[in-house]
């Protein structure tokens, strides 16, 4: 039997009828086409399909929607500016060739944005921590650990304009 549940998606509000059983990633991709978070192995080993709830990372591929009620979630799509500029740690990401096949890009955004939103300039070993539930199969790693360094520059170097030109 299906439920209507609420919740909040990059800010925007959704309403939407779900089998209580569907994982959030489901509902994401499906119902309302945010396919950014991907689907790689579905059981909460790989970190693709990592969105943040109420600013927490979470494998959405488990995560059941119905708990999402009522809540915040981010996915990679809400990280663009309503300029359609790139988020800091997105370029950064290209800057520094952290991303290959892409296939867990999404994954890695997000769970480096929880990281810096906690601790804007981590250690090499914090984000390797914070990041150690999302898998690569691609970049060996040290590309994307440089790249997650390299957002939380671009990420000062904004705090400190903005906080210049006030
Ligand atoms: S797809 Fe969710 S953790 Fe792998
Ligand atoms: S860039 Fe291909 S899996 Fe990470």
């Amino acid at each position: 039997m299906r439920r209507t549940i609420r919740f909040t998606v990059n800010g925007d509000p959704v309403e939407v009828e779900v089998q209580p059983h569907w994982p959030l990633l489901r509902v994401l991709r499906d119902e309302l086409e945010l396919t950014g978070a991907k689907m790689g192995c579905g059981e909460g080993e790989c970190g693709a399909c990592t969105v943040l709830v109420d600013g927490k990372p979470i494998n959405s591929c488990i995560y059941p929607v119905l708990e999402a009620e009522g809540k915040q979630v981010l996915t990679i799509e809400g990280l663009v500016s309503s300029e359609n500029e790139l988020h800091p740690i997105q370029q950064a990401f290209l800057d520094k060739a952290g991303v290959q096949c892409g296939f867990c890009t999404p994954g890695m955004i997000m769970s480096a944005k929880a990281l810096l939103d906690m601790n804007p300039n981590p250690t090499e070993d914090e984000v390797r921590h914070a990041l150690a539930g999302n898998f690569c199969r691609c970049t060996g790693y040290v590309q994307i650990v440089e790249s997650v360094r390299h957002a939380a520059e671009l990420l000062l170097k904004n705090a400190k304009q903005t906080g210049a030109g006030e």
